[in-house]
């Protein structure tokens, strides 16, 4: 366990940007996703359409839904779309183990063929997860489509899940895909989350993370993060993520709304968050108060505030330091004063 968890009791990390399932936070409208996917796969449906803006949470839920099939579903997961279609046919036979699949195109699609009516003889499903589905160009998406050709007279051996962002709509709704777009047999589209949904998002991935004090982002530092990110998670994650820093580098347990201006400033600015003259003026009060330094001598520090901009670097190395000593700080800091 690194340091920075220990600090705040937690046992993981709660806000990482990978799509990890066991960190599923099932607000209403990722519910009825999932419902809506699991729904469609089951009841072999064909074409299912998932979108929502980048980060609300498709690849998560794709995942999720993965984890949920049981044993007599096998699965393709393609994520890499830029693809042009032999190439994702390759892909996708790999993927579903079709060993030996020849090597013309028409070679491969009669070997995906006959994988997918065994499979559904044996009363097995078969699910392909195309990923970042916006990116296929039309001819992909057209060749996709004529792979939903594989059925019985009675319905679809192969069901197929288009996920990507609303630019996929877009694309939909071109004349040449019109096809394409009869099929889809089922939608749905995430939302971002509100204002309350965003604030048992940040409380859910605490709990699973091992928190043991599910406030520790206070009700107004919440309110900031929902009216930042949009309720986008992806984004709530890099915030609450940045505020875990900045808090245990100020060694703040509870994160404010000031703590979450600090982030957002420093996520708006790209860029790895340094110590600035006045936050190294308050780490100087705290430690002065801690250490039990004579009011006089904060005094003096708070005076020295120019000075300390002008020597950053020695104070960076000195907080660098959790070591450093009493005896170390008034040297520095009368050094300071005497130059
Ligand atoms: N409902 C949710 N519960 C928990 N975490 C979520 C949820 N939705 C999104 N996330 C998190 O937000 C981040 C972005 O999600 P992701 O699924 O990659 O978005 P998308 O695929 O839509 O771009 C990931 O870290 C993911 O775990
Ligand atoms: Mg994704």
């Amino acid at each position: 366990m690194s340091l920075d968890l220990a600090f705040f009791g937690l046992q993981q990390k709660p806000f990482n940007s990978t799509p990890d399932p066991r960190f599923l936070y099932p607000s209403p409208g990722h519910r009825e996703g999932l419902a809506h996917l699991l729904y469609g796969v089951q009841e072999h449906k064909g074409f299912i359409l998932l979108t929502g803006e980048v980060g609300t949470g498709k690849t998560t839920l794709l995942r999720a839904l993965l984890s949920r099939l049981d044993g007599h579903t096998a699965s393709a997961f393609v994520f890499d779309t830029t693809l042009p279609f032999e190439g994702l046919l390759e892909y996708i036979l790999e993927d579903f183990g079709i060993a030996k699949s020849g090597v013309s195109h028409a070679q491969r699609l009669i070997a995906l063929n006959n994988f997918l009516i065994e499979r559904r003889r044996a009363g097995q499903n078969t699910v392909l997860v195309l990923d970042e589905a916006q990116n296929l160009d039309l001819r992909a998406l057209e060749q996709i489509r004529l792979l939903s050709n594989f059925e019985t007279d009675t319905d679809k051996l192969l069901q197929i899940l288009l996920v990507g962002q609303p630019e996929l709509l877009d694309k939909l709704n071109r004349p040449e895909l019109r096809q394409l777009k009869q099929r889809i047999s089922l939608r749905c589209h995430i939302l971002p989350l509100t204002p309350a949904e965003t604030r048992e998002y940040i409380r859910t991935r605490l709990r699973i993370a091992g928190a043991r004090d599910l406030g520790l982002f206070s009700d107004p530092a919440i309110m900031r993060i929902a009216e930042y990110s949009g309720g986008i998670p992806r984004l709530i994650n890099t915030v609450c993520d940045h505020c875990l820093v900045i808090g245990y580098a100020d060694q703040i347990r509870r994160i404010d709304g000031k703590v979450v201006e600090e982030a957002i400033e420093y996520f708006e600015r790209g860029e790895q968050r340094s110590p600035k003259p006045q936050r190294l003026l308050s780490r100087w009060r705290r430690l002065a108060v801690r250490w039990g330094l004579p009011a006089a001598g904060a005094l003096v520090l708070g005076g020295a505030a120019s000075l300390m901009t002008a020597h950053r670097d020695d104070l960076r190395q000195l907080f660098d330091h959790s070591a450093a000593t009493l005896a170390g700080l008034a040297h520095v800091a009368s050094s300071l004063l005497r130059q």
